[in-house]
């Protein structure tokens, strides 16, 4: 009796463990991965304007993971006329498992995430006004909300948000029949109205720290 209680239990934790690794990852393992990273995104996460690499150390080990499994999935960066985004498809098999996903997502999530050169002109006090109908998904800080699978937008290189809000209107990211979290986006994104509106908001998130 008393083994058989024993053996039911070692089987449980076998079962639970490596589910419980998986979602916890391991920064020191991720520093290494991280390399590879590095090119286009910078030492720091800090993003690269050359490589068209966004800052990542603003955004939440949950949503990196999601992000990386997408680029894998082509449910995002699967568009011929997304080259940002197909840069990024190719680099993901770098971090093919869900162990390397987590683990370097650990990692990035573990740097200090600091302000990027602002380079859109727009009027804030409109982005502000703006940026009412965002705040229920994006925090009223702009700082996300894992639980709405929203994404931090501070910290973020203005010339990206840009790009994404435009990705997201145009179709090219938010559009792929699996992409749940994407198809939420785009109806937002579809509410700015022009490309002042884009640049108006994005100035009033470069305000935000
Ligand atoms: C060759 C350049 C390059 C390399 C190397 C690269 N990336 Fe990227 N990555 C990009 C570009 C460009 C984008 C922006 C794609 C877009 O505009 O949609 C991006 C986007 C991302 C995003 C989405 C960010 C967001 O705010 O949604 C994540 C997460 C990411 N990369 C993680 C990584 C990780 C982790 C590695 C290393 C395993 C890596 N990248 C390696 C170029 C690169
Ligand atoms: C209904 C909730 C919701 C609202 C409201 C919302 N968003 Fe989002 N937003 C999301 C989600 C979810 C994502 C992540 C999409 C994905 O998984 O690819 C996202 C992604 C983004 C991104 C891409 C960030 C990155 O790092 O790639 C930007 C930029 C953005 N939102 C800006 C806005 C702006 C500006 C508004 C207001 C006009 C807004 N959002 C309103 C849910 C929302």
């Amino acid at each position: 009796m008393q083994n058989i209680k024993f053996f039911s239990r070692l089987i449980f934790l076998l079962a639970v463990l490596p589910v419980g690794l998986a979602n916890a990852g391991d920064p020191e393992a991720g520093k290494a991965s991280y390399m590879a990273c590095a090119a286009c995104h910078g030492q720091n996460a800090e993003g690269s304007p050359a490589m068209k690499g966004p800052a990542l150390s603003a955004l939440s080990e949950k949503y990196i993971v999601a992000q990386l499994e997408k680029f894998q999935n082509k449910h995002r960066g699967g568009d011929p006329k997304d080259t940002a985004g197909l840069t990024m498809a190719s680099m993901v098999m770098t971090v093919a498992s869900a162990e390397a996903k987590a683990n370097v997502a650990a990692y990035i999530a573990s740097l200090e995430s600091t302000k990027p050169a602002t380079t859109i002109s727009g009027n804030a006090d409109n982005g502000k006004a703006l940026y009412g109908t965002c705040a229920a998904c994006h925090g009223a800080d702009a700082k996300g909300n894992d639980l709405m699978n929203a994404p931090s937008l501070i910290n973020q290189h203005d010339w990206y948000l840009v790009t994404q809000l435009k990705n997201f209107k145009e179709g090219i990211r938010g559009t792929h029949p699996d992409d749940a979290t994407g198809a939420q986006m785009r109806p937002m994104a579809m509410m700015l109205a022009d490309d002042q509106a884009i640049n108006d908001v994005v100035a009033y998130l470069s305000t935000l720290d």
